[in-house]
């Protein structure tokens, strides 16, 4: 059985992606993580995003591996272990600018497609049911208003001892949503068969709790 999980950044998708996942023996994949592992190969390496022959030539030959190491995915590029580096901001805004260019998505399809066929996922990103896994058994469309969004992330980065302006990240908010919904290729949208959840007034553990009542009746 595979759920799809679809949202918008910050809408709690990773945390209760892994929840579900945990709940009912499934493995979690977080494909945003993917995009993150390659946009930063491309920020490490200067690549031009402009120019998109060179960023298909340039990516080509990279290798992207999917560890699972006491539950939590492990992302290695190129054989090192990137994954403490993939939540920093310049990554998640390069990510959402790559991911837009269609040889960065065909170089990760094979791979989500393939952890679907291998095991039960509860797999998160932009266009799971939309495009890797139309026939899921389950998807979810999770979103939540950007201010609430934004003061989410604002008291992540408080608790980690930043000093963050809420404005600015409400702002980056909608400028990713933009981004991600508005590309042309495989943008951030609800599959007609999905699950619409607004999470913006429900804590983790009722999102949850819906999550697995529906993954229960499938
Ligand atoms: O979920 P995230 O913030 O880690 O994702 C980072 C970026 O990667 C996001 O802005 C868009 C892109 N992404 C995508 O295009 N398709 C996915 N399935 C997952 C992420």
């Amino acid at each position: 059985m595979n759920i799809a999980i679809d949202g918008p950044a910050g809408a709690g998708k990773s945390t209760i992606a892994k929840l579900v996942a945990k709940e009912l023996g499934f493995i979690y994949v977080d494909t945003g993580a993917m995009y993150r592992s390659i946009a930063l190969y491309l920020i490490n390496n200067q690549i031009d995003i402009s120019d998109v022959n060179l960023v298909s030539e340039c990516i080509s030959p990279i290798s992207i591996e999917i560890k699972y190491e006491n539950d939590i995915q492990q992302i290695y590029l190129n054989g090192d272990n990137v994954t403490s580096r993939l939540r920093e901001e310049s990554v998640g805004n390069m990510a959402s600018k790559s991911s837009a260019l269609p040889c960065v998505r065909a170089k990760l399809l094979d791979l989500q497609r393939q952890l679907a066929n291998d095991y039960n996922v509860v797999m998160d990103g932009r266009d799971i049911g939309t495009n890797i896994l139309p026939n899921a058994e389950l998807k979810i469309y999770l979103t939540a208003s950007s201010k609430v969004r934004a003061n989410r992330r604002y008291d992540e980065l408080v608790l980690k001892g930043d000093n963050p302006d809420i404005d600015k990240i409400e702002q980056d908010i909608i400028t990713r949503d933009k981004q991600d919904m508005e590309r042309e290729i495989a943008p951030l949208k609800q599959a007609e068969d999905a699950v619409f959840i607004d999470s913006s007034d429900m804590s983790i553990d009722e999102v949850v709790k819906v999550i697995i009542n529906y993954a229960r009746r499938r």
